[in-house]
This record gives C-alpha cells, structure tokens and sequence, in this order.
C-alpha cells in the first residue's frame, strides 16, 4: 500500500482546527480604541519580576534591608498586576472564537498561570519575615519567577507574531 504524504499544499490535507466555525476572528476584544489591553498590561509583572531578584541580589550583596523591604513590594506588586493581566488574557481567550480555537492559546494560559502561582508563593513566602525570606529561598523563587516570565512573554508573543492573535486586521 503506497504511504500517504500530508504536506502544506497537498489538497488532500485538511486541519480539522481551520474548519472550526471562526478561527480567522483573532481580533482583539478587549481594547481600549483598538489597542489591547493584555498587551499594556503584561509590561508590569515582567518588569516588576525582574525587579523583585534586582532587590534579592542587592539584598544579598549588601545587607541593607531596604533591599529586602523593596523586592517584598516588587513582588506583591508582580503578582497582582500579573493577575490583572491574567483576567485581560482569559476574557481575550474565552471571547474570541479565533484564540479560543488554537491549542497554543491554551499552552499559553496553562505556562502562565504556572507563573501566577510562582509570583503567589514568592510573595506569600516574604510576608512573616520580608528580611530572613530573601537567603536562600526568597532569591531562589526570584530567579525560578525570572525564567518561567522570560517563558511566558516569550510564548505570548509568538501567539501575536507567529498566529497574528490580538492583533487589528484593519480595513
Ligand atoms: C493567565 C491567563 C493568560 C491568558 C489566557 C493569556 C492569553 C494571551 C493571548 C490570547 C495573547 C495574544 C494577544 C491578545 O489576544 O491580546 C497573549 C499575549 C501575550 N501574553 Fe498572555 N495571557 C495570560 C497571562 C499572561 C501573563 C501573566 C503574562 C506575563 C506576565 C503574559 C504575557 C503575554 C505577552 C508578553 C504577550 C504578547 C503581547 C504582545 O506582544 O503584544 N500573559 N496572552
């Protein structure tokens, strides 16, 4: 029996994902004049998760606890705009046909809501003892919450420039 080729062009090939009702309405639908607001809003965790193991080195370098006072706030301040930006993502997910159709969209909430828990327990951990939290542990969770948000922005980006999701088809 001779093998079947699926390729690209090969007319026999359907990907049953692309026959489902919607899958070309990827347009953002929670935007502020077309802009979305997951994409704003992303900036802060990512930004603030790195600030959080900035403070946990200074901490550890210098002994100040000042340093330690700062990557509690950092942290607590990561996880509840992470959160924010979570509530944008989910709605973008569960209302636009086109995103909810694509397994990457689901990847992409399942590695982030991973991350969610991570900023949880790296702030819940600082709140009996912000100072004694940060060597080893506290620095530790930083540095896991800094590659699993490099992970997390990294795959949310491809869901925008490699399948076009969230993004205006304009006129
Ligand atoms: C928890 C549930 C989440 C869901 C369901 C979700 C869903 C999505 C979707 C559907 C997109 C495509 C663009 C759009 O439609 O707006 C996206 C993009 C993106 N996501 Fe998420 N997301 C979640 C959380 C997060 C978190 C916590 C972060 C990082 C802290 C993040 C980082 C990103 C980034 C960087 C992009 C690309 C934005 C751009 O380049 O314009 N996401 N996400």
């Amino acid at each position: 029996m001779p093998t079947q080729k699926y390729e690209g062009n090969d007319e026999k090939f359907a990907d049953p994902v692309a026959e489902q009702p919607g899958y070309d309405n990827t347009q953002s639908r929670i935007a502020i004049l077309g802009h979305p607001i997951h994409a704003m809003s992303v900036a802060f965790p990512i930004a603030l998760t790195c600030c959080t193991l900035f403070a946990d080195s200074l901490y550890w370098w210098t002994g100040d606890p000042f340093w330690a006072r700062g990557a509690l706030w950092a942290i607590g301040a990561a996880f509840l705009l992470g959160i924010v930006a979570g509530i944008s993502g989910t709605a973008e997910l569960l209302l636009v046909s086109g995103i909810r159709v694509r397994a990457a969209a689901w990847t992409h909430f399942i590695i982030a809501v991973t991350l969610l828990s991570l900023l949880g327990t790296n702030w819940g951990f600082r709140l009996s003892g912000y100072e004694s939290a940060v060597l080893p542990y506290g620095i530790l969770l930083s540095m896991l919450s800094v590659l699993v948000v490099g992970f997390t922005g990294w795959h949310g980006g491809k869901l925008v420039f490699d399948y076009r999701l969230g993004t205006s088809k304009g006129n």
